[in-house]
């Protein structure tokens, strides 16, 4: 009787498996640098209810903002290092990477419309992109486009030439440097966490950025005048470590890409509306002078940055970019 009875407790021990597996979820750590109520900062809480519903709980996801947990370079070395298991960077970040590739999304005036971008991203291009990625152990799950950016400063930018001298903030990349030099200024990198205080106390004149950034960071409180310009854009790719991703149990897996799939539809659904919405909420502050540019002034500022295109010809080779252009739908202005 006795050994029938170990014998059970044995059988049964082993049909639960260990105690600790059962109960353990699965915690993926989401560390990003922008406000909660910024699109990014939405999607990732969207994302995170998602993905606790379609697993019942077998996963964990822990969402950090405003570079609470990583600032912006740390974030990508603690991703490769398994410290964190999700990040929806800046693509104009990935050079620390070893994909400097991805600086070419920041030629200006490369895609002003939401359209195609969304095209772009979406497009078989990427798979060269995505390869990069993952030689660096980085897989990439999703792009999120979230919009054009404008330039804000406390002088007014109009022309190319009210740039002379400024000292600007940029995210990073080869392509934004040459933009700043490009139009006579001074490119400065920051993490983004410090970009109020620089534009604050003066290390920086100014900065580009989408308008719900400009907005959720408070950046016009401390800028006067606001250029609406849309020379470039601000695009995020949500990525995760591969060798995390591919340890995961395929069900499990197959729970967060669908959770992946329907965050990126709220993305898409919500930048394009709070970029404009930002927009409308910056100008009723008071604060901030906004400048639409005329066509003539956003001609002058597309032959002013033009060389960039043709500089980085050399960094990135005419067929690369050419490919590029195709899936952008941009065409060179004839000179
Ligand atoms: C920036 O650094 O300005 C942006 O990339 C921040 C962000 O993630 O939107």
């Amino acid at each position: 009787m006795k050994r029938l009875t170990a014998a059970f407790a044995a059988a049964l021990a082993f049909a639960l498996g260990p105690p600790a597996l059962a109960d353990e979820s699965i915690v993926i750590k989401f560390s990003h640098v922008v406000a909660p109520d910024a699109p990014k900062g939405k999607t990732a809480l969207v994302f995170k209810e998602l993905a606790e519903k379609y697993t019942n709980g077998r996963v964990k996801v822990e969402v950090y903002p405003n570079s609470s947990l990583y600032k912006d370079k740390e974030e990508l070395e603690a991703l490769q290092l398994g410290s964190v298991q999700l990040l929806a960077p800046s693509i104009s970040k990935f050079s620390p990477l070893g994909a400097k590739e991805f600086d070419v999304f920041d030629l200006p005036f490369l895609s002003s419309d939401d359209a195609h971008a969304r095209q772009m991203f979406t497009s078989p291009l990427m798979g060269e992109f995505n390869r990069k990625l993952e030689s660096k152990g980085v897989s990439a799950l999703a792009y999120w486009d979230n919009g054009a950016t404008v330039y804000t400063c406390n002088r007014p930018l109009i022309w190319p030439e009210d740039f002379r001298g400024l000292k600007l903030r940029i995210q990073g990349g080869k392509v934004l440097d040459a933009q700043v030099r490009e139009l006579g200024a001074i490119p400065q990198i920051l993490p983004f966490s410090e970009v109020y205080q620089a534009l604050q106390t003066g290390v920086v004149d100014g900065e580009d950025n989408v308008p719900s950034n400009v907005l959720t960071q408070k950046f016009y409180e401390v800028q006067k005048h606001l250029t609406v310009s849309y020379h470039g854009r601000v695009t995020y790719a949500l990525i995760t470590n591969k060798t995390f991703w591919n340890s995961l149990p395929g069900d499990v897996r197959a729970q967060l890409d669908r959770a992946v799939a329907e965050s990126t539809e709220f993305f898409n659904a919500t930048a394009a509306k709070d970029n404009a919405d930002a927009l409308d909420k910056i100008k009723a502050s008071g604060k901030t002078e906004l400048h639409y540019l005329t066509e003539a002034e956003k001609k002058a500022w597309i032959t002013k940055l033009m060389p960039v295109h043709t500089e980085m010809q050399g960094r990135f080779g005419k067929d690369f970019i050419e490919r590029v252009y195709k899936a952008s739908g941009f065409t060179p202005p004839q000179s």
